[in-house]
C-alpha cells in the first residue's frame, strides 16, 4: 500500500462483459487471485472481486462485476452498468461469432453506462492461436473506428491480463 497506510483513495467499478465462454470469470480470477480453471462453470447472476492497486501514487480499489453471457442467467442490466466507470468486453479469439456479436454488447453498454465510461475491447486466449479465427487487424480496425482501446489476453498464460485493467484504470484516473 503507498506510504505504508491502508487508506483507500479512489474505488473504481469495472463491468465484465461479452458472449458466453469467452473467459470473463477467468480473466477476472487472474487478475483478482493470479488464479486460473480451465474447467470454469458458466456464471449465474452476478459476482465481483476486487483488488487495490497503486496509480499515480493513489490507492486504487478495484470491484470488477462479472456477469453472465448466456442471457437467462443474467443480471439485472441496468443495476450491472450502474456507476460503472470501466468495462472490459470480451470476445474469444477462436470463437468469430463471439467477435460477431460484440457490436450487440457495445450497443447494450452505451445505452445503460455512463456515456464517459472507458471501454476495452479484449480478444482473449491467445495462446490457441493455431485456432484463431478472428485477426488481430480486424479487431483493431473495430476498435479504432468505435473508439475503444484495444488489447488481446490470454488469462490461461497470464498475457496482457494485468495490462488491460492497468490501462482501463489508468484512463478512468
Ligand atoms: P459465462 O460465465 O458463461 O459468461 O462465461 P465466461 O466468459 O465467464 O467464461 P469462463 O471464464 O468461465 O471460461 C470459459 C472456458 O474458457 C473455461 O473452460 C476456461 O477455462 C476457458 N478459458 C478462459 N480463458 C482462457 C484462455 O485465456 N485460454 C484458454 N485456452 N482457455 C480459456
Ligand atoms: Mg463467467
Amino acid at each position: 500500500m503507498a506510504g505504508g497506510s491502508d487508506k483507500i483513495d479512489y474505488v473504481f467499478k469495472v463491468v465484465l462483459i461479452g458472449d458466453s465462454a469467452v473467459g470473463k470469470s477467468q480473466i477476472l480470477a487472474r487478475f483478482a487471485r493470479n488464479e486460473f480453471s480451465l474447467d470454469s462453470k458458466a456464471t449465474i447472476g452476478v459476482e465481483f472481486q476486487t483488488r487495490t492497486l497503486v496509480i499515480q501514487h493513489k490507492s486504487v480499489k478495484a470491484q470488477i462485476w462479472d456477469t453472465a453471457g448466456q442471457e437467462r442467467y443474467r443480471a439485472v442490466t441496468s443495476a450491472y452498468y450502474r456507476g460503472a466507470v470501466g468495462a472490459l468486453m470480451v470476445y474469444d479469439i477462436t470463437r468469430r461469432q463471439s467477435f460477431d456479436h460484440i457490436s450487440r454488447w457495445l450497443e447494450e453498454l452505451r445505452s445503460h453506462a455512463d456515456r464517459n465510461i472507458v471501454i476495452m475491447l479484449v480478444g482473449n486466449k491467445t495462446d490457441l492461436e493455431d485456432q484463431r479465427a478472428v485477426t488481430t487487424e480486424d479487431a483493431r480496425e473495430f476498435a479504432q473506428k468505435e473508439n475503444l482501446f484495444f488489447l488481446e489476453t490470454s488469462a490461461l498464460e497470464a498475457t496482457n491480463v494485468e495490462n488491460a485493467f492497468q490501462m482501463v484504470l489508468t484512463e478512468i484516473f
